[in-house]
């Protein structure tokens, strides 16, 4: 036993967090404790099950956050999903494993970090074990190019178990044809424009989901120099004493067993903080880092003057639209189409470029003001002229559109604004851990992001309306040609859009990787700035959407952060 003294405490047993305990654990040298809020869900069927999405919804191990209410949204506030158990919020998601364009991965070097696509690339292999499509799957549309995959890496990716048959994936390569999106071999490269049948985290042969936890850490659970402490909060971190000459260092962290007691670890070398972007910010300034005006209104000595903690809080936005069907298919393949600019604004392309390249000033100062003074305008303003580039220039995709297969008289296709503008912030609202805490995505703060959303839930209408998926799709239910007409101008599409959308739960950026001056708040090394041995590693630390999802991005991050600590105690 190491009493409670450990090299590394983890914060959070989740996506990102349960990484680098395998990897720092690697090492028989280094002692590595984990501590979870959650418990273990290994033979929970909401989660095990590989077609179950949605199932662990309003459960004991969904956090279900709610936001404030939305100001540019109808002031109705959202719920914000995130998994509370061993394996975190990759036990409940939807299990997509899509990557990144290779310009969002290299924008993190735009701000100065040591990463780009081609060493984040080894990474993503590193993790990944991609299970090699059986004949029966590739008919059905399973494709990929071997050399932008890894088949050794713990984290097991395929394709269903159950794969959609009938032609259906024939039929989306015709309908896709005529709206002039290719088929795209393969959307992992990091080149993501056209449709595609895409993997995910699950097991093919078992028909089981692949989390973290199965991933991570079971496999591993019996290393004697990895100690897991689950039904365990952490409250704040604690300190070594105080000296001039020195920056603040992390004694350990203070954290709630089951029965509510209040227990501490100690930590030799690092204390990192892996509990999620709405989650690992709230720890860092109940520890005294943050902006000191907010912790002081708590009653928190502030530690280090770091004020945008917290802040930069992006998400993006989505929403369904349906159909009759006359067509009942069977199976779990979903088809995803990814589109840029171009193809959501055909010739309005470049009248938006310059409208939005003229209005970033102005958004920049409302971004400020929205931040209640904290966000630097010089470094907003930057930010938003790479995050234009990107769009207008990069063309990475911008609207995602997904089309289940028809069952059951229904049709369904999800749609997703990739890469909104606004920012929002969290941040306690008390010095209580277990006090809610003021989480403000700030959905629909600028104008773009109306603009994203509504180009590209026409897409969803424009690809259900082409044939041939047009003949199995005879009606539109929702939003209905009665709420939105034809040819309905944006204000009319913006209005339902607003009354309909959730949050995409790709929360990012609350504790962001880039230079303090330009609102950062850890290094490329996931220092926190000013601390001499605190790091974040989880969506907290991204500083622009990715157009995948999160978690493909995450391991291969949390990958390399495991590296980056070895080194630094090497
Ligand atoms: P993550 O949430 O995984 O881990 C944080 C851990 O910290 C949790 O285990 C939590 O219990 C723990 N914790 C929190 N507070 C603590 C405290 N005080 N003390 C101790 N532990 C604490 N992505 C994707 O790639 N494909 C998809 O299909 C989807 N779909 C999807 C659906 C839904 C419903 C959600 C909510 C999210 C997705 N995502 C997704 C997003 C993706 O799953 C998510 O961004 C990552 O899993 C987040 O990983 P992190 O490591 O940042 O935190």
């Amino acid at each position: 036993s190491y009493a409670n003294r450990y090299d590394f405490i983890i914060v959070g047993g989740g996506t990102s967090g349960l990484v680098l305990a395998n990897r720092l654990s690697e090492d028989p040298n280094l002692t590595v404790a984990v501590v979870e809020a959650g418990d273990s869900v290994f033979g929970n069927p909401n989660v095990t099950s590989s077609t179950g999405y949605g199932l662990a919804f309003g459960t004991d191990i969904d956090y279900a956050f709610q936001s404030t209410p939305q100001e540019h949204a109808g002031n109705k506030s959202q719920i914000l999903r995130a998994g509370k158990a061993l394996g975190g919020t990759s036990t409940i998601n939807g299990m997509v494993y899509l990557r990144a364009e290779t310009s969002q991965i290299d924008a993190f070097a735009k701000l100065g970090n040591n990463i780009s696509w081609d060493s984040l690339l080894l990474y993503y292999k590193k993790a990944e074990g991609l299970q090699r499509p059986t004949e029966i799957q590739s008919q059905l549309g399973a494709t990929y190019e071997a050399n932008q995959h890894g088949f050794e890496g713990p984290l097991t990716v395929g394709w269903p178990t159950e794969m959609v048959g009938n032609n259906f994936s024939q039929t989306l390569n015709t309908t896709y044809a005529a709206m002039g999106l290719p088929w795209n071999e393969d959307p992992n490269g990091g080149h993501m424009r056209g449709w595609n049948v895409y993997p995910q985290t699950s097991d093919p042969s078992a028909n089981l989901r692949e989390d973290a936890a199965r991933a991570y850490y079971f496999p591993f659970s019996g290393r004697a120099n990895l100690h897991l402490y689950l039904n365990s909060s952490v409250q704040r971190i604690t300190w070594e004493a105080q000296s001039n000459t020195t920056l603040p260092s992390a004694s350990g962290v203070a954290y709630k067993d089951a029965s509510g007691a209040e227990e501490q670890l100690l930590a030799n070398k690092d204390v990192i903080l892996s509990a999620g972007s709405l989650v690992s910010p709230l720890i860092l300034e109940r520890s005294g880092v943050g902006n000191p005006a907010i912790l002081k209104q708590f009653g928190i000595e502030p530690k280090i003057d770091l004020p945008n903690v917290g802040e930069n809080l992006q998400d993006q936005t989505t929403g369904s639209y349906g159909t009759t069907a006359n067509l009942n298919l069977t199976g779990t393949s979903d088809y995803v189409a990814y589109l840029n600019i171009h193809d959501i604004f055909g010739d309005d392309t470049e009248q938006l470029r310059e409208h939005v390249q003229s209005s970033i000033p102005a958004w920049a100062d409302e971004a400020v003001a929205d931040s209640g003074g904290t966000a630097n305008r010089t470094a907003i303003q930057q930010l938003f002229e790479i995050q234009h580039s990107m769009i207008f220039d990069d063309e990475v995709v911008i609207s995602e559109v997904l089309v289940k297969a028809p069952s059951e008289g229904s049709g369904s296709i999800s749609y997703w604004g990739l890469m909104p503008f606004s920012r929002g912030n969290i941040h306690i609202s008390s010095a209580n851990a277990s006090a809610p805490a003021y989480i403000n995505p700030n959905y629909f703060q600028l104008d773009y992001d109306v603009s994203q959303l509504v180009g590209t839930v026409k897409a969803a209408r424009r690809n259900a309306n082409t044939a041939p998926l047009k003949n199995f799709l005879p009606t539109e239910t929702s939003p209905g040609l009665d709420v939105v007409p034809a040819n309905a101008p944006k204000e009319v599409w913006a209005e339902w859009l607003k009354s309909t959308y959730r949050s995409n739960f790709h929360y990012i950026s609350t504790a962001a990787m880039m230079p303090k001056e330009m609102g950062g708040v850890v290094g490329d090394d996931h220092l926190v700035y000013g601390s001499a041995n605190v790091r974040v590693v989880d969506a907290s630390v991204l500083p622009f959407q990715v157009s995948g999802h999160l978690t493909a991005t995450l391991y291969a991050l949390a990958e390399r952060a495991a590296d980056v600590i070895k080194a630094a105690h090497a």
